[in-house]
């Protein structure tokens, strides 16, 4: 099926999941645009990696659908939903440090012809200058924050309509970070959406058009980033004091 210019481009209702008989998320609603950046937020442990992971087929859903461009991906396998484009660097994602930085990305685009896969590698690498010059050397070589760097480059081999990035910025410098936050803003002036899990709030606020806040296994909050108190009104999400507000508009 087709999708329509009005339907998201990712359309998640009532997802359920967890890990074995813990059930960690409980109903989740959440949807992205076409060319959306939107952050997921909440504290340690609300289930924002594990909503990635279900969405993104490495954890079953128990209910509720996942919709992507028009089709159901519902329990789809990670590499069906990366072939339909939605790709997710997962947390803490490791590099092979023993083969080139080239390699690594060519090892990401595994199924795409030769020629395409060489092409796709140069327009990842263009988003990371420093990465692009060590390219020949292990990935060993690459710093730490580089290496966290690359496992992002091998998400845009896979040249994705939604990005789901889970804390790319943990453990990096603030100047890598700024590269993190600038390579989002890239990507969304070439439409790519983009989902993004990110502790350091200010970031996450100033690099996305919408955020979702989750407690607990439930969404407690979802604004558009242009809203006023945006910071306070996710503290108090996150302390449990806005849920029973949520159906009301926000006080003044
Ligand atoms: N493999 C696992 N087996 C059992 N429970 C798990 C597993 N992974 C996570 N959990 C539990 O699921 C809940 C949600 O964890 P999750 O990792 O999704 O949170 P998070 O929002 O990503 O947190 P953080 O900000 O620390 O990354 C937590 O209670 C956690 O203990
Ligand atoms: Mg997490």
């Amino acid at each position: 099926m087709l999708t329509s210019a009005a339907e998201p481009l990712l359309s998640v209702a009532g997802l359920q999941s967890g890990y074995g008989k813990i059930r960690v998320l409980h109903g989740i609603d959440f949807e992205v645009s076409p060319g959306e950046v939107v952050a997921l937020l909440g504290p340690n442990g609300a289930g924002k990696t594990t909503m990635l992971r279900a969405v993104s087929g490495l954890l079953p859903v128990n209910a509720g659908q996942v919709r992507f461009g028009g089709r159901d991906i519902t329990n789809a396998s990670p590499r069906e939903a990366a072939r339909a484009g939605l790709v997710h660097v997962i947390e803490g994602h490791r590099v092979f440090t023993q083969i080139s930085v080239t390699d690594n990305l060519l090892l990401a685009g595994y199924d795409l012809a030769r020629r395409e896969r060489a092409a796709r590698v140069e327009e990842a690498l263009s988003f990371f200058p420093e990465i692009a010059e060590k390219r020949h050397q292990f990935g060993g070589a690459l710093s730490g924050g580089q290496q966290q760097m690359l496992t992002v480059a091998q998400g845009l081999v896979r040249r994705p309509r939604l990005l789901m990035l889970d804390e790319p910025s943990a453990g990096l410098s603030p100047v890598l970070v700024d590269r993190v936050i600038s390579v989002i803003d890239q990507l969304r002036a070439r439409g790519t959406a983009i989902v993004l899990v990110e502790q350091l709030l200010g970031k996450a606020l100033a690099a996305a058009d919408r955020v979702y806040a989750l407690v607990q296994g439930h969404v407690v909050l979802q604004a558009s980033t242009a809203e006023a108190n945006l910071p306070q009104r996710l503290e108090r999400a996150y302390f449990g004091h806005e849920v029973s507000a949520l159906a009301q508009p926000a006080q003044p």
